[in-house]
């Protein structure tokens, strides 16, 4: 076993330790890594600062590579890869971003509770985030282990939310912030997608309860009620005990898995730089839906 890895938190996330990322990974590690991901959901590595290069290489081990919402939007990049995703505050001339740019908009939408690209046809796996600047204060990332909250729900919760259906948009969150200005161009390369209320993860057979703010539909009831059974879920789902809280340092390189786990960012001073720059994989084998 090359990975050594210590426990963060009594249900999930552990620091990883042991390898260096930005060198090439043998077929035994990336299993290990795998392995990993599959029982503690989110995995800290310190101390590994990355170029761009490395990034992206790193992260092909671990499946096809996602582009993110700009595959919609068309903006404009700083980086050298599509496949890089922006969540800082840099602008494309390597200043710090106007408050009303609206890069920023989406920012902001990551400080609300949700796994990553949801609302795309073709689900997503691992997200890989790399911190090169951080903020003094703020801007904490925080997990929640959906495994759990799955565990601890009443049993008529349960029943109630079982074989339902949520309706992830692009869009939702992000309208509900202000930001209301699609093309119907736009809104149409991203049509809403069903996605059952409850899975089974695959990697640990444990069944998922998996609310987000992407959802802005339940099958079975109508606009309201669905939208506030997400809002009961999401607020079960992220109590105190089921949540690590992430303080970044430069050089961090956090995974998690998307199918197993909601995340949110904190907020911070947004004159303050920070350069933070995520990878995703796509999911090969589609999430099972429980019958
Ligand atoms: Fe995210």
């Amino acid at each position: 076993m090359t990975l050594k890895l210590k426990p963060l938190h009594p249900l999930f996330a552990a620091e990883a330790g042991g390898v260096d990322l930005r060198k090439p990974l043998d077929e035994q590690v990336v299993r290990e890594i795998d392995a990993a991901m599959d029982r503690h959901a989110v995995l800290v590595f310190r101390g590994q600062p990355l170029e761009q290069a490395e990034q992206v290489a790193l992260a092909r081990y671990f499946g096809p590579l996602d582009a993110g919402l700009r595959k919609a939007t068309g903006a404009p990049t700083r980086f050298n890869y599509d496949e890089l995703i922006d969540i800082g505050n840099v602008a494309l001339d390597g200043s710090v971003a106007e408050r009303e740019n609206t890069k920023l908009i989406g920012v902001l939408a990551n400080q609300l509770w949700h796994a990553d690209s949801t609302f795309q046809d073709v689900p997503v796996k691992y997200s890989m985030l790399s911190a090169v600047v951080v903020t003094e204060e703020g801007g904490e990332t925080q997990w929640a282990d959906l495994r759990a909250a799955w565990d601890a729900l009443p049993e008529k919760t349960k029943r109630h939310v079982e074989g339902r259906t949520g309706r992830h948009s692009a869009f939702h969150s992000r309208i509900g912030l202000g930001d209301d200005k699609y093309t119907d161009e736009q809104l149409k390369r991203f049509a809403p997608v069903e996605r059952p209320l409850v899975h089974v993860h695959p990697g640990s057979g444990r069944k998922v309860l998996y609310p987000s703010v992407h959802i802005d539909r339940v099958s079975g009831l109508t606009v309201p009620e669905g939208r506030l059974l997400v809002a009961e879920l999401l607020e079960h789902a992220t109590q105190p005990e089921f949540v690590y809280t992430h303080t970044w340092r430069a050089g961090d390189y956090v995974m998690w898995d998307n199918r197993s786990t909601l995340h949110r960012g904190r907020r911070y001073d947004l004159t303050a730089r920070r350069d933070l720059r995520r990878t995703t994989t796509l999911e090969r084998d589609a999430v099972r839906a429980v019958a």
